[in-house]
């Protein structure tokens, strides 16, 4: 094989098996930076209805994942329950509700978020992430993160009043009922 043949051969090579080795970064990034879907075996007991008053927030831990323990706060609205995520936007202290204030604050460095998690105050930089939630025959049930910023993230805060337009009756997330359930 000339030279000039075998040094494009072995430059083709490398430029495949860089490829191979940037799909494999893909993949393992899209396997565990992603949430995964929702499905019925995610979802996670949360207590009966009648333990979210109005206004008020309780702290859960999600385990339903398989993952780390995952702080919740659940809340319910005028509008409906939400949940979310108890760590800061800023640099994931736990937050602490606070019923006086009805408010998130975080001891770190001062966030202040409102009952709907939306940031207002302190140096976070965008409202807390949701997690997936609803209610059946008088039971809570919380399911996976849902990060702030994505389309589910803004349907969810529609649904429960915290933006834009309330769409009476419709339930957040993509959550799938099983007999499991
Ligand atoms: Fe919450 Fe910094 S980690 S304000």
């Amino acid at each position: 094989m000339p030279e000039t043949r075998r040094r494009s051969f072995i430059k083709g090579m490398m430029g495949m098996v860089g490829s191979l080795i940037a799909l494999g970064y893909a993949f393992v990034a899209e396997r565990f930076m992603l949430p995964p879907p929702e499905s019925a075996a995610t979802l996670q007991k949360a207590g009966k209805s009648s333990d979210y008053p109005t206004n008020t927030a309780k702290l859960v831990v999600y385990t339903g994942d398989g993952g780390f323990p995952d702080g919740v706060y659940i809340v319910r609205l005028a509008k409906g329950l939400a949940a979310y995520d108890e760590h800061c936007a800023h640099l994931q202290c736990p937050v602490q509700w606070s019923q006086p204030t009805l408010t998130f604050n975080c001891p770190c460095h001062g966030s202040v978020y409102n009952v709907y998690g939306k940031n207002v105050g302190g140096p976070a930089p965008h409202p807390l992430n949701y997690h997936r939630i609803v209610e059946h025959s008088g039971q809570v049930y919380i399911g996976g993160i849902v990060p702030w910023g994505t389309p589910e993230w803004t349907k969810m805060a529609q649904s429960f009043g915290a933006i834009g337009k309330f769409v009476p009756g419709r339930i957040p997330g993509t959550i799938r009922w099983s007999s499991k359930v």
